[in-house]
């Protein structure tokens, strides 16, 4: 029977292996191989993956890939995505070399407003809140000075702080709700020290105030923290072109192509079970360069699903137009993203997908992500509209299957051949397999 351990993070690296190795797996030796073969030959490198986390024991790899031919603004950039789904980096490259000869991808920052609150509860009367607020409010910008001076340097900082009263939520709760600009940085230390800082002032003026020492009612802090939702921090990134130009397939009329993409785009307005697999499609391009780039996945995936709602029902994040022979294809999506501070600085592989983008400042990045979204969203619909995706996503995945069955080279060349003229279907590559096997007996 296996019994809770104390103090696994004090264990050294091969004591923490030995112990997951002998408990928790069938073959100790195979698990000590096995994830000793991931550790970096570099010390160094490897020293720095260990500090990443709490007890690493090894490293999980997965694929760097290049999307070139992104013309965004006029600007021809190579794009790092890191995913492990064998179609996205493909589809990517097939829409930006698609749209290079139609004008390429357009961007634009519409804004980028990061928020953060001190949620708290308040059982007083509202209205000495709010006057108690008022007195208080240049103390909260005052005593956080030393905390925003540099950011106020860089052109950042705090932007509002405002009082908003909740209680037809939730009785008594009131939150700080503040604004910040964060410039090149994603923000999250720098708004969540403002942040903690605000909650120590307020709860230390209020216990000196009138509201606290006559009326003797009480304010409490529950917590303070960064919101992943900023509504307010959008890009919008497009393409268009005249409706002939859609004329690559041959087997589509362009007219027929770009009526049947708007309806693609259409019934992912309409219907939440399309929406959100429309929106994964765009999340594949998005995370992808998100994750090459060093930034959070978790907090823009959280951010953009909870945009894709703001209507009040989930839905398309993408949008499509045909008017006076032109079609149109955008998005406008939320994107807090940084190239300075967290992992930008410190893992290697992260700066050089950086220097790969030619060292963007946090808006070019913004752009650069939602034209990789769009860019997944259209190759997707686009093979959905016309051959359907499993033709391009089994061609992409023969690989997987063959590594499966642990193929050749000489075997995979052959196979590969022979899947150029027919169906891939995890069956049939099997089938394929054991023939070639059989032939060669
Ligand atoms: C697969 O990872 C993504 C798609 O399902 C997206 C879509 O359906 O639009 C192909």
């Amino acid at each position: 029977m296996i019994t809770p351990i104390q103090g696994f993070s004090k264990l050294s690296k091969d004591e923490k292996i030995k112990w997951i190795a002998e408990n928790y797996t069938s073959n100790t030796e195979q698990t000590t191989t096995l994830l000793k073969r991931y550790w970096n030959t570099n010390n160094t490198v490897q020293k720095l993956h260990d500090e990443f986390i709490e007890n690493t024991i090894t490293n999980y790899y997965l694929p760097f890939g290049i999307a070139p031919n992104f013309l965004i603004n006029d600007t021809l950039y190579a794009i790092p995505m890191v995913i492990e789904e064998s179609s996205v980096v493909a589809a990517a490259s097939k829409a930006a070399k698609f749209w290079l000869t139609r004008g390429g991808f357009k961007a634009t920052v519409l804004n980028t407003e990061k928020v953060g609150q001190v949620h708290f509860m308040y059982d007083g009367d509202p209205k000495k809140l709010i006057a108690f607020f008022d007195k208080i409010k240049p103390i909260l910008k005052s005593d956080t000075a030393s905390l925003t001076k540099n950011m106020e340097k860089r052109g950042g900082g705090v932007l509002e702080i405002e009082l908003r009263d909740k209680t037809i939520d939730l009785k008594n709760y009131y939150q700080l709700h503040c604004t910040f600009e964060t410039q090149d940085a994603m923000g999250a230390n720098f708004i969540n020290s403002c942040l903690e800082q605000f909650s120590k002032t307020l709860k230390r003026e209020f216990e000196n105030s009138e509201i606290a020492t006559k009326d003797k009612t009480t304010l409490e802090v529950v917590m303070s923290i960064l919101s992943n939702y900023v509504p307010n921090c959008i890009v919008k990134a497009e393409v268009s072109c005249p409706i002939e130009d859609l004329n690559e397939d041959k087997n589509i009329a362009p007219k027929a192509f770009a009526e049947k993409m708007l309806r693609a785009v259409q019934i992912a307005k309409a219907e939440p079970f399309r929406a959100v697999t429309h929106n994964k499609g765009i999340m594949n391009g998005i995370d992808a360069v998100v994750l090459a780039t060093g930034n959070d996945f978790r907090a823009v995936e959280a951010g953009v699903h909870a945009y894709a709602s703001k209507d009040g029902r989930y839905s398309s994040l993408t949008h499509a137009s045909i008017e006076n022979g032109i079609f149109k294809f955008w998005i406008e999506v939320p994107l807090a993203l940084g190239t300075v501070g967290g992992l930008t600085s410190l893992h290697p592989l992260v700066k050089l997908a950086l220097e790969i983008l030619q060292k963007p400042s946090a808006q070019e990045l913004m752009k650069i992500v939602a034209v990789a979204g769009l860019a997944q969203n259209f190759a997707a619909v686009r093979s959905l509209v016309t051959t359907g995706i499993q033709e391009g996503h089994m061609k992409m995945h023969l690989m997987n299957i063959m590594n499966q069955f642990e193929a050749t080279e000489n075997e995979k060349i052959k196979i590969v051949d022979y899947f150029k003229n027919h169906t891939v279907s995890h069956s049939a590559v099997v089938e394929a397999i054991e023939k070639l096997r059989k032939n060669n007996d």
